[in-house]
């Protein structure tokens, strides 16, 4: 949740520290801001909306070769320019990622002591803390280390000192921070792809970590303020990953991805139908419990039918929000996956934490490299789906439920399995050049969609409902086929959309039963399927390649996500930022 860029150097600062904030836009967007120097003096530029509001508002060719920025997603006050970052207070001004839980208790004591507060936000605290520490401790490493240690919650933060125009300071504590160095300057920033233009060269600030940053030197310090050397990465993508690419959208651009996306996951972890060492090796646990949020969730159910069918170990899949607050059953013989894209959900890296603490082996499944829940897990295996910037997740989920597929494979100790994953790619590539807009026709019109299917179906109808409404704004629900006649049929009216999805054969006689149901109140069928029926129960079929049951999820979800694409399109919505979403949920 929210965006930080930071660039100090010899190159003019602001279209830098702008270009960086439109990649992070993903992150949260209803306001942004800049603080930068001119003439010896702190300037501020805050505007409601989306970046290119900001940018319209500042000259690009200042002569500033230093500044914070910020794109904001409001939990604390209304988007307002008074509630957007950067925040200023005597002498310091901060933008910040994340949540200061005690801010209230922060600000009444501050106030006590004669603060003046303008806004509604926790943020404000911070300047107005370091501030106040600084005028006794009068060094601003050590005012910052104290200020940090009265702070509740999770940050990042990227601080400047009117007393030193040519630094900027940073900290992390739960919200992630990269320092990246370029040839001439330094950044900091949220993510990779704010500074893939400039530098593939980053260091990840670890948490509790202090840095300072000038032009040509990067100086960090634990929570002590001890100098550490940090250790560099060098970013293995391109600067493609973060780009259109001439696409219309980033979102239409991730999902002609996936057959690269796909490749790339089974090749790092498979060779000759065989595991490599990369894949890891598993003790016999007797129960899995799979935690994650949003789609990533979608994905632990496809894995629960997977790695119950396929290596027998009872799974059970919650939702992280939850799993971090209730009593959970788990013991030695217990694994806990965490499935997570950014790997920096709040609530998934709380529920780690948790298994942890209570001695439980932890797996994360996760995108981004060096993320929080990558260094916190016992195990770690990274999805290879690249920087993905659309709000709605796609290549990622595939991604997702190809480690997914491949890791039910291994618990299994049945390698020969693997033999199913070969020519996957034509398959992904036959759905993905598919045209999907005759079926978005019909329902971009409807207000209610319903998605029904069963068993691993239902795991990819959760999937399809949660696009659908995240991009379009369309109410949808999903539904195990055999479970909407008990209450919820009777939302079915003339023409509403039901898409069904129907590819195990086990249960095909039974979803078509559930279909009849549907359509004899009048619902559009929509049917995707893997078998060529001729019937009158579907209004529209679509028949996607019959694969083995195994690796089928893969390949099932690309309609849904197109359909979904298509939709929002023709309901003119903004489709990678969706209203009031964000993609990297780093609060409670
Ligand atoms: C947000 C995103 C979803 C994502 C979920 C979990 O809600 O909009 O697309 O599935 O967070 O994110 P994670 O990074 O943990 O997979």
């Amino acid at each position: 949740m929210c965006g930080i860029v930071g660039y100090v150097g010899k190159e003019k600062a602001l279209p830098r520290i702008l270009s960086g904030l439109k990649f992070l836009e993903y992150r949260g967007y209803d306001s942004a801001g800049v603080a930068y120097i001119l003439n010896e003096k702190v300037n501020i530029t805050k505007r409601v909306g989306r970046i290119k509001e900001l940018e319209s508002s500042v000259d690009y060719n200042l002569d500033t070769y230093i500044g914070i920025g910020h794109t904001r997603w409001a939990t604390h006050g209304v988007p307002s320019e008074i509630n957007s970052h950067p925040h200023q207070v005597g002498k310091f001004t901060v933008v910040h990622n994340g949540i200061i839980e005690n801010y209230l208790e922060i600000k009444e004591k501050l106030i006590k002591e004669g603060v003046n507060f303008i806004s509604e936000t926790d943020t404000e605290v911070i300047p107005a803390l370091l501030d106040y520490n600084y005028k006794k401790e009068k060094d601003i490493l050590k005012t910052i280390k104290k200020t940090l240690s009265s702070l509740e919650g999770s940050y990042a933060l990227g601080i400047i000192c009117s007393d030193d125009l040519d630094n900027i300071y940073a900290a992390r504590c739960g919200s992630p921070l990269i320092i990246a160095k370029e040839d001439n300057g330094n950044f900091i920033a949220s993510d990779v792809p704010a500074i893939l233009s400039y530098t593939n060269k980053y260091i990840l600030l670890e948490e509790g970590e202090i840095a300072k940053i000038s032009k040509d030197n990067i100086s960090v310090y634990d929570n002590e303020l001890n100098k550490i050397i940090p250790k560099e990465n060098i970013f293995e993508g391109t600067e493609d990953a973060a780009m259109l690419n001439g696409y219309e959208h980033y979102m239409l651009k991730e999902i002609h991805e996936e057959e690269k996306v796909y490749l790339d996951t089974l090749n790092y972890y498979v060779e000759n139908n065989k595991f490599k060492n990369t894949m890891l090796e598993f003790k016999d646990y007797k129960h899995i419990h799979i935690v994650a949020c949003g789609s990533a969730y979608y994905v632990g159910n496809i894995g629960k039918s997977l790695i119950e069918e396929y290596a027998n170990i009872p799974v059970d899949v919650e939702v992280a929000s939850e799993y971090r607050y209730k009593k959970n059953f788990y013991d030695k013989d217990t694994l806990v996956i965490i499935i997570s894209q950014s790997g920096e959900t709040a609530d998934s890296l709380a529920a780690l934490r948790k298994a942890k603490e209570d001695g439980i082996d932890t797996l994360a499944i996760v995108n981004v490299f060096g993320s929080s829940i990558a260094r916190e897990a016992l195990y770690t295996l990274y999805v290879k789906a690249g920087p993905e910037i659309a709000v709605a997740t796609t290549k990622a989920f595939l991604a997702q439920t190809t480690l997914l597929t491949l890791l039910a494979v291994r618990l299994s100790k049945k390698e020969e399995l693997l033999k199913e994953f070969v020519g996957l790619e034509k398959s992904i590539n036959e759905l993905l050049n598919k045209d999907y807009l005759e079926y978005a026709k019909y329902i971009y019109k409807h207000n209610d969609t319903f998605f029904i299917g069963r068993l691993v179906d239902y795991a990819l109808c959760l999937e399809g409902s949660l696009k659908l409404k995240e991009t379009s704004y369309i109410n949808s629900v999903a539904f195990q086929a055999g479970e909407l006649k008990h209450g919820t049929i009777s939302l079915i009216t003339d023409g509403t959309p039901v898409i069904s999805i129907c590819t195990d054969d086990l249960v095909r006689s039974k979803t078509i039963s559930n279909i009849k149901e549907v359509k004899a109140r009048n619902a559009y069928v929509i049917f995707i399927t893997n078998e060529f029926i001729e019937s009158d129960f579907y209004d529209k079929i679509i028949v996607i390649p019959k694969v083995s049951k195994l690796v089928s999820p893969i390949i099932s979800v690309i309609p849904l996500q197109l359909i979904s694409y298509e939709v929002a399109k023709l309901r003119g919505c903004d489709i990678d930022k969706p209203r009031n979403l964000a993609k990297s949920v780093t609060v409670e």
